[in-house]
């Protein structure tokens, strides 16, 4: 066995039990491992953050995990059935869904995920950048291959911005408002981004990266200042920190569940939880795109995921790119 691989033995062990301990000599006895090997590996989980308990009479046990996304953490408590595999974790990428596109257009398949702790050059929409910190957010891409047209691929962001919510929800108790399209707020300020990006021919689908990026751990003062007015985080909002690992696995639940559900039954369900979560609807909003800034009250989405916004003469305008402002 390589030591990697032993190391991941001792720690599964450790976990076994629970924060029981465990004396060196049944370890080194059921793993094969000498008692000095176990003692390095013992130290080497403690470098990577795992808090262990060593004493001489009773052995060591687990007494916390690291807060971060180490794929063995990741799989030890995911309840998805295809979503996360193959995990790809990162210390360190210019934007997860560059490494996760590179990925797809070198055939990886559905399911897999792209993590990083901090992202260099994170992408938001329409060219923006997206301030990725390390270990204090979700930075998060994962590959889908909907076999859709690539008209239909606008509503995989609005599914994921309904996924979002949900894992948020389930893990904090926040509920989140979504802006059209996928911008999750709370009390008005932007908590989580979502930029999907696609390769696509004439009328077929390649492939789908989502990225979602949460703020989970940022501070006020973490914030560059051109944001710090506009944007929040789980820290901020609950006035403690937030345990990432659970929110990740919550998320990527809720992206398959949805995902397959849509899969199966169509947009229908997304746009009705959507609408539900809406922050946009009945509301006066402007729409700014690349030519004009449009006026009016969205109204609804359509069928594909566009925004139907009813200006003061009462004509209805679609759009399905571009950014709203709420008034
Ligand atoms: C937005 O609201 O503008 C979208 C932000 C999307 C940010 C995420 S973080 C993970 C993934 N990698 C990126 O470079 N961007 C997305």
């Amino acid at each position: 066995m390589d030591r990697l691989g032993s190391r991941h033995q001792v720690l599964a062990e450790l976990r076994r039990r629970q924060g029981e301990y465990v004396s060196g000599e049944e370890l080194s006895r059921k793993l094969g491992l000498s008692r000095t090997a176990i003692w390095k590996h013992i130290q080497a989980l403690r470098r990577e953050g795992y808090r262990i308990s060593a004493s001489t009479r009773r052995g060591y046990a687990l007494l916390n995990i690291p807060d971060c996304f180490y794929p063995e953490e990741v799989m030890a408590g995911l309840r998805t059935s295809w979503l996360g595999r193959p995990f790809y974790y990162y210390d360190e990428v210019g934007s997860t869904n560059q490494v996760a596109k590179d990925l797809a257009d070198a055939g990886a398949p559905e399911g897999t995920v792209v993590v990083a702790e901090t992202q260099k050059s994170g992408r938001g929409r329409l060219g923006r950048s997206w301030f990725s910190p390390g270990g204090k957010g979700i930075w998060v891409s994962t590959i889908l291959r909907p076999r859709v047209p690539p008209v239909q691929l606008p509503q995989v962001s609005l599914l994921a911005a309904v996924a979002a919510t949900e894992a948020l929800e389930e893990t904090t108790g926040l509920r989140p408002g979504i802006k059209w399209p996928n911008d999750l707020l709370l009390r008005g300020r932007k908590l989580a981004g979502i930029l999907t990006e696609m390769r696509a021919e004439m009328d077929t689908t390649q492939y789908v990266v989502v990225g979602i990026g949460i703020n989970v751990n940022l501070e006020p003062g973490d914030f560059t200042p051109d944001i710090q007015s506009l944007a929040t985080s789980l820290e901020v909002e609950l006035g403690r920190r937030i345990e990432r690992l659970p929110l990740l696995q919550a998320l990527l639940y809720h992206l398959e569940g949805w995902y397959e559900r849509w899969q199966e039954e169509g947009f229908a369900p997304v746009a009705q939880a959507w609408r539900r979560a809406s922050v946009t609807l009945g509301r006066q909003v402007r729409v700014v795109t690349p030519d004009k800034v449009y006026a009016g009250r969205a109204v609804d989405i359509d069928e594909e995921g566009a925004l139907l916004v009813k200006d003061e003469a009462g004509r209805l305008r679609r759009f399905n790119y571009g950014e709203i402002s709420l008034r």
